[in-house]
């Protein structure tokens, strides 16, 4: 205590001594150091630069980590109870939603942005086959980020010869302008979208999916919509999360696809909130499920969110194997949550999950083609 008291008395003489102004800013870093005891010291040479190296490393996730304090949770959607059963008639499942049933189906028109989403788009168009009327695509030769890519559909085309009575497959130039926000570039695509849709010949009433490739609505849930009467104009559907594949469940809160009763000249395809309603276990999403590395490393690249590849190490091939395989985050992330309690229950890997059950039935029918999408088998083609 007296010592301090000493120290900052004798600095203070120095200081009050000075006449040129040179002298004085030199002198005042003297007072400075020698007023600064060892603790001190230890503090601006030690700690300050371990802090801000590691805010540097890791300022990203203490910014995640304190969001509960500046963000909200966005209000609650209202959920409703999904009910099914393959023995139960459409009768009977409208009556359990509250919903008449119709005389006759309604068109169904399934929209996607594609970027190189081959095979989840194969396991996409194999289980909502029976109740498309129309599968739409636009494919663009830019990714959201500005990069040019090849027009992997095009070159992929054969593989969907299923679907081409019933194809509408169109492709955009990209803009490439540099520095721009991927967000505006994605939402100039979705606006071709719509006019590609109206090209495909929807109508008032007929149903729209807006959805992304990955984010995949189960058969059942489409036949119910396109069945019932009286179902609400616009519909997000809540689906299962899953990461790298189906061996990681995430959790059951995916709510970005939605089901439009279409309406010309109001209805815009969007991939954000539009309504309060959300269906209950209604499909799969399945981010980051590839097969090969490279299409890891392109969609990091690709990825609207390319910021978060902070360091040049995260896509470096052989890490990304590893994180899979542990399932981890392929960022270094934090959870994404509005909670304390969620973002630490939720810290760490993702656990295995050993079910099979209830997954897309193109996916089962071709497990060996797929096996990389099943538990147990996290290690990739081409690392
Ligand atoms: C479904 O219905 C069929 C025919 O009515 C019956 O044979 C079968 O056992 C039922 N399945 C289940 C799981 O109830
Ligand atoms: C992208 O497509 C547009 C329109 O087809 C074309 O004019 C442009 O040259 C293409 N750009 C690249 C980089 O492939």
């Amino acid at each position: 205590m007296t010592d301090g008291y000493y120290n900052s008395k004798k600095t203070d003489d120095i200081c009050e001594d000075q006449t040129s102004r040179a002298a004085l800013t030199f002198s005042r870093l003297r007072c400075m150091l020698r007023g600064c005891d060892i603790r001190t010291c230890m503090f601006l040479i030690v700690v300050v630069p371990v802090f801000v190296f590691g805010m540097y490393l890791h300022g990203q996730k203490l910014s995640y980590f304190l969001r509960p304090l500046w963000e909200s949770p966005p209000k609650p959607f209202v959920t409703i109870p999904h009910y099914y059963h393959e023995n139960v008639s459409m009768e009977s499942l409208c009556k359990l939603h509250g919903w008449g049933v119709r005389e006759s189906p309604r068109r169904v028109f399934d929209a996607v942005l594609f970027s190189n989403e081959v095979d989840i788009l194969t396991l996409r168009w194999n289980e909502l086959y029976p109740y498309i009327t129309q599968f739409v695509v636009l494919e663009s030769n830019s990714t959201f980020t500005g990069i040019s890519k090849p027009l992997i559909f095009a070159s992929n085309r054969d593989k969907f010869k299923f679907v081409e009575p019933r194809l509408t497959y169109g492709t955009i130039g990209g803009r490439f302008k540099r520095g721009e926000n991927p967000f505006v570039e994605e939402a100039y695509q979705r606006v071709a979208l719509d006019q590609l849709l109206r090209i495909a010949g929807i109508e008032d009433d007929d149903l729209l999916i807006m959805s992304d490739v990955d984010e995949i609505p189960s058969a059942h849930t489409v036949n119910l919509l396109r069945w019932c009467e009286d179902i609400p104009p616009i519909l997000h559907l809540q689906l299962r999360n899953y990461l790298y594949s189906f061996e990681y469940y995430v959790d059951s809160k995916s709510w970005r696809a939605s089901v439009h009763q279409y309406k010309k000249g109001k209805t815009r395809y969007a991939h954000f909130r539009q309504t309060d309603i959300i269906l209950s276990d209604a499909g799969w999403h399945c981010s980051f499920c590839f097969r090969r590395i490279y299409e890891f490393i392109f969609k990091m690249k690709a990825y609207s969110h390319y910021d978060r590849v902070r360091f040049a190490h995260y896509l470096n091939p052989n890490r990304i194997q590893d994180v899979i395989c542990r399932g981890n985050d392929l960022f270094d992330m934090l959870p994404e949550e509005y909670t304390f309690r969620e973002i630490i229950g939720k810290m760490g890997p993702v656990p295995h999950s050993f079910s099979a059950v209830h997954l897309p039935a193109y996916l089962l029918n071709n497990a060996e083609e797929y096996k990389y999408l099943l538990p147990g088998n996290c290690k990739r083609e081409g690392g």
